[in-house]
């Protein structure tokens, strides 16, 4: 629902839908406050972690687990706590990510 309903929104504004709709979704779980496109801030980029997975079997899945449960020691020494608030975003966040 809320998801037809952004689409919804993305319509009327001209823009493309998903990703209209998933970068709401960053805002909406705070993920911006670690996380940025291109500017490394305490957590690795949306490009470096689409890179890491390029090509990767199961790519979504694999991201989106990370998302809901964290990661630690992949990318550096700082972790990423867990983010169970996201588990129903996780898929659509996952290929957002995945698709930079
Ligand atoms: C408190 C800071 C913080 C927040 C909030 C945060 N992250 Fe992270 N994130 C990190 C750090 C640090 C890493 C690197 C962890 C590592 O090295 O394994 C990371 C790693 C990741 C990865 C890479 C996982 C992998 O296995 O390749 C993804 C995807 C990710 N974050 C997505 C998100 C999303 C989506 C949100 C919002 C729901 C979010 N993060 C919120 C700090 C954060």
């Amino acid at each position: 629902m809320k998801a037809l309903i952004a689409l919804a929104l993305a319509s009327t504004l001209g823009l493309s839908g998903a990703a209209f709709a998933s970068a709401e979704l960053v805002t909406k779980h705070k993920c911006q406050t670690c996380h940025s496109p291109d500017k490394k801030m305490m957590g690795p980029t949306w490009k470096t972690i689409a890179a890491k997975h390029k090509g990767q079997k199961d790519a979504e899945k694999v991201v989106a687990d990370a998302i809901v449960k964290g990661s630690k020691g992949v990318y550096g020494k700082v972790p990423m706590p867990p983010q169970p608030k996201a588990k129903d975003d996780a898929a659509a966040l996952a290929k957002f990510i995945l698709g930079h």
